[in-house]
């Protein structure tokens, strides 16, 4: 799946960047809140405003603190999916059991520098976990392929049964970087700049797709 993310969009008119990118599968919504990570954007208000325009699926990703507090809202609010950050939770396992029970996939994110291991009992609560591929907090990051071996491990881990996930990957995702994602096993890639930074969003969609699907590997 695509889902080209909000963030490298025109602010002045998101009604109509989302049908851009109507032929994308979800569109990717980053939320930060200028303490989890160094940068501000938007939040539940324009969630709630998005959802009853956008052609495409919601996923919502919170780089905020205290996700405990937000996240059923935007699940309550429509979106299909809603990731939190493994580092800014003190119980994952509730906050997935409150986003779920609000009636949206409950995903779990982590940053380049944080490990799966503490976190392999607690995916069994979730429905996709997204491994940074760049430090959260700013668009147009260069993509970090020494990552990809936790991408790796948890495709090994759905192939074998032992969970059930999508494998999300967010950060520097572009024509020339989705193939090595995807054969190590991502099947869901968010792409900003490499998507509304083109001139025709959904011939970039179509393109990443295309590559992504030869090389993946699951
Ligand atoms: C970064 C965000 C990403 C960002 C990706 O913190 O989580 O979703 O929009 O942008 P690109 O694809 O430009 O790296
Ligand atoms: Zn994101």
């Amino acid at each position: 799946m695509i889902a080209p993310s909000l963030l490298s969009a025109d602010f002045a008119r998101l009604g109509a960047e989302a049908q851009r990118v109507a032929d994308a599968d979800w569109l990717h919504f980053d939320v930060m809140d200028a303490h989890f990570v160094p940068n501000l954007t938007f939040g539940l208000p324009v969630l709630q405003a998005l959802q009853k325009v956008s052609p495409v699926p919601l996923d919502c990703h919170l780089m905020i603190e205290n996700p405990e507090r937000w996240a059923p809202g935007y699940a309550e609010a429509g979106a299909r999916n809603v990731t939190v950050h493994a580092e800014a939770c003190t119980d994952p396992r509730a906050v997935a059991r409150d986003i779920r029970a609000a009636g949206a996939l409950a995903g779990l994110a982590i940053k380049p520098g944080t490990s799966l291991d503490g976190y392999l009992d607690v995916l069994e609560d979730f429905d996709t976990l997204l491994v940074m591929t760049v430090e959260p907090g700013f668009g147009g990051q260069a993509f970090m392929p020494e990552v990809l071996p936790k991408v790796r491990r948890a495709r090994e881990l759905v192939e074998s049964g032992h969970l059930t996930l999508f494998v999300e990957v967010d950060g520097g995702i572009a024509a020339d970087t989705i193939e090595q994602a995807a054969e190590a096993g991502a099947d869901v890639f968010v792409a900003g700049s490499a998507v509304y930074g083109a001139d025709d969003p959904a011939k970039a969609i179509a393109a990443l797709r295309a590559r992504a699907a030869a090389a993946f590997s699951g």
